[in-house]
């Protein structure tokens, strides 16, 4: 039997939504028995960089927040700079999720910053995967995707309501397998 895939899901959550997805994920690199870590940034002191250093696979959330990265997340980006300095992270697999309160809210942008970011450090990026659910007669918004993503995982979560409620199942699904696909491809990838 190969050696289990280890993933981290590095995230920040002002608020909670965010932390649901970041969950979402890991559950699903568990569903094929990856070894995951999740890792919040809020203090950057706390950042386990050795964990980081020893995954075959980084998965990156934050909320979009004025249209970018949060800000608590642009920071462990920038305190990456050490590892991008050495390419700790050249050709792990990479790929990203967030989540706004608007469809777009220009979530776009972010996961944009977050494969770019990924690039620098030479990491290989793995999109959603997935074809765009409730953009027809026959869709709706139970579909994986409904937001019509394909760079990475597009959750939305309505402004006035917490996280028990929103993100919605259809958007946690979708989370959970970005998590699969990003165990999966780390298997053949090693
Ligand atoms: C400072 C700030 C900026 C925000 N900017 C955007 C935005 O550009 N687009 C959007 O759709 N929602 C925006 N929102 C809403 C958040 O993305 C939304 O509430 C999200 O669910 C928060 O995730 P969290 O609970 O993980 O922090 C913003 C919220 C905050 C607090």
């Amino acid at each position: 039997m190969s050696e289990n895939v280890k993933i981290a899901v590095v995230y920040h959550s002002g608020y909670g939504h965010t932390k649901v997805l970041a969950e979402a994920v890991a559950a699903g690199v568990r569903e094929i028995h990856g070894d995951v870590t999740l890792i919040a940034v809020d203090d950057p002191d706390q950042i386990d960089w050795d964990r980081l250093a020893d995954a075959d696979g980084i998965i990156f959330g934050t909320p979009t927040y004025m249209g970018s990265v949060s800000a608590p997340f642009k920071a462990f980006m920038d305190a990456s700079s050490k590892v991008w300095a050495e390419q700790g992270w050249k050709d792990k697999l990479a790929a990203g999720f967030t989540n706004s309160a608007s469809y777009s809210g220009d979530k776009l942008n972010t996961l944009q910053q977050l494969s770019v970011f990924a690039a620098q450090h030479g990491m290989v990026w793995v999109s959603l995967g997935l074809l765009p659910g409730n953009n027809s007669t026959q869709g709706s918004p139970d579909d994986l995707n409904r937001v019509g993503s394909y760079l990475g995982v597009m959750a939305q979560s309505n402004a006035d309501q917490g996280p028990e409620i929103v993100p919605p199942q259809s958007d946690r699904d979708t989370a959970q397998h970005l998590g699969r696909r990003v165990a999966q491809a780390a298997r053949r990838w090693k």
